[in-house]
């Protein structure tokens, strides 16, 4: 196993290329089981979620070829449609093969993804749209058995909740699908978004996108013609290192960004004090000579999301005067509070609020990443702290973040990766 060495207190100046985002890649390497032809993928993130999602397509029996960055997606070859255990428990995005994989084949076998560090994490909202579409849907010793052996039927499928990759998996069933189906309560994310336009522009008929309710005209099982994509920018990654600038009063640009994905982060970094300037795909934070406390409630898109929640809380530390942050999505999002704690942070929880209390000084020590956000928000203490520090267990980090301690190295963080003494 490996872990972080950071020596903190430089203040981080330069550029920075954000890379794909690995929420849009993963839907998007998914919807490839309904496609007819090969998929040319440009822009997917090199982290280990990415890495494990084509993994779990090659068990499937699907295939890939990677020629100059770009990977072409051959799932048309697909024989297994059991999404094994051993695959699903190390990513729970795995639960992204349920709709594609009954759409196209008319039945699998997915095991249950079971909980993860930041809550339990049902599926169950995942399982009623299947069933909207008139899936026989059973349990069997942890494996989701879906069955709709006639092909699914279009449906109007309500959300009782707003679910990211459950919106993904009714849209991707929902293509496939028999008829007409609306999708209400849908999740309105950059990286649905992008799912959904992708298989408009494989011919499918989708009105609504980025809305509360979709509808989706379903080819009745004719397999579309996904055509060439590049994945749009991780706005969660992008927001990381614009608090990684933000906490060590640094000026940093960020290329390749969209910054209209970002706009609830940056407003929140600005109630903070914080300055802004925008290109067509970058953002330019400037250095802020007093960081103002802040109050988040994190929500579904457009509203403050709950990925970078970890992040403004690291950030908060160095506030003049109290924070409040509130989790509003996940029952267990605050195991990185305990952490923070041991570099010097003083937060107070309160069932799903954390309140923070600022100018703090932080000082290095050993801490543990427990999941994917948290662990970043470790690295931005570290690096604002004084002395070092050493994170362990950072295979969190590297789900989802990409050569993390070359980018900050490259623009003037003492960051080492070490391995783990055994
Ligand atoms: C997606 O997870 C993201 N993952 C998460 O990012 C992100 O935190 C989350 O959306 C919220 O934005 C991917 O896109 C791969 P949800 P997802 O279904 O789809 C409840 C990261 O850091 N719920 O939108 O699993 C659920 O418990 C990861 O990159 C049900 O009750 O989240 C939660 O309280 C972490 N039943 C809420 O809905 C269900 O069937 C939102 O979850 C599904 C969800």
């Amino acid at each position: 196993m490996d872990c972080l060495e950071i020596t903190g207190g430089a203040s981080l100046n330069g550029k920075l290329i954000v890379s794909g985002a690995k929420n849009a890649a993963l839907p998007i390497l998914a919807a490839t089981i309904l496609s007819k032809n090969p998929v040319a993928i440009a822009n997917l993130p090199n982290v280990a979620d990415i890495r494990t999602f084509l993994k779990l397509l090659e068990l499937l029996g699907g295939g890939y070829v990677k020629e100059n960055e770009i990977f072409t997606i051959d799932a048309s070859k697909i024989a297994c449609v059991v999404a094994a255990y051993d695959i699903v428990k190390t990513m729970r995005a795995s639960i992204l093969v349920l709709g594609p994989l009954l759409a196209r084949y008319g039945e699998c076998r997915v095991s249950l993804p079971g909980g993860c560090a930041i809550g339990q994490r049902p599926v169950d909202l995942h399982l009623k749209a299947m069933e909207k579409m008139g899936a026989n849907i059973s349990i069997e010793e942890g494996y989701i058995h879906a069955k709709a052996p006639r092909g699914l039927k279009g449906a109007t499928i309500v959300f009782d909740k707003i679910s990211v990759t459950g919106s993904e998996n009714a849209v991707m069933a929902a293509a496939l699908a028999k008829g007409k189906s609306e999708i209400v309560n849908c999740a309105k994310e950059p990286e649905v978004v992008q799912l959904c336009e992708t298989i408009a522009k494989s011919g499918v008929k989708i009105d609504g996108i980025g809305g509360d309710a979709i509808e989706i005209e379903g080819t009745g099982g004719e397999a579309p013609n996904i055509p060439p994509i590049r994945v749009i920018p991780d706005r969660i990654e992008a927001g990381t290192y614009l608090c990684a600038a933000a906490i060590t009063n640094g000026s940093l640009t960020l290329e390749r960004v969209e910054p209209r994905h970002m706009t609830a982060v940056t407003d929140k970094l600005r109630q903070m004090g914080f300055a802004f300037e925008f290109g067509a795909d970058t953002i330019r934070i400037l250095k802020s000579a007093q960081i103002r406390p802040v109050e988040i409630v994190t929500a579904e898109y457009p509203g403050f999301p709950t990925d970078m929640q970890a992040q403004m809380m690291a950030l908060a530390t160095q506030a003049e005067g109290n924070s409040a942050i509130e989790e509003r999505l996940f029952e267990n999002r605050f195991m990185h509070v305990g952490e923070l704690a041991r570099m010097g942070a003083k937060i107070a929880l309160r069932g799903n609020t954390a309140t923070i209390s600022g100018k703090t000084k932080l000082i290095g020590a050993d801490v543990m990443a427990t999941d994917l956000r948290a662990s970043s928000a470790l690295v931005l203490a570290a690096l604002a702290a004084s002395g070092k520090a050493r994170i362990h267990r950072i295979y969190h980090l590297d789900r989802g973040y990409e050569r993390m301690e070359e980018k900050l190295r490259a623009i003037g963080a003492q960051i080492e990766r070490k391995k783990e003494p055994n």
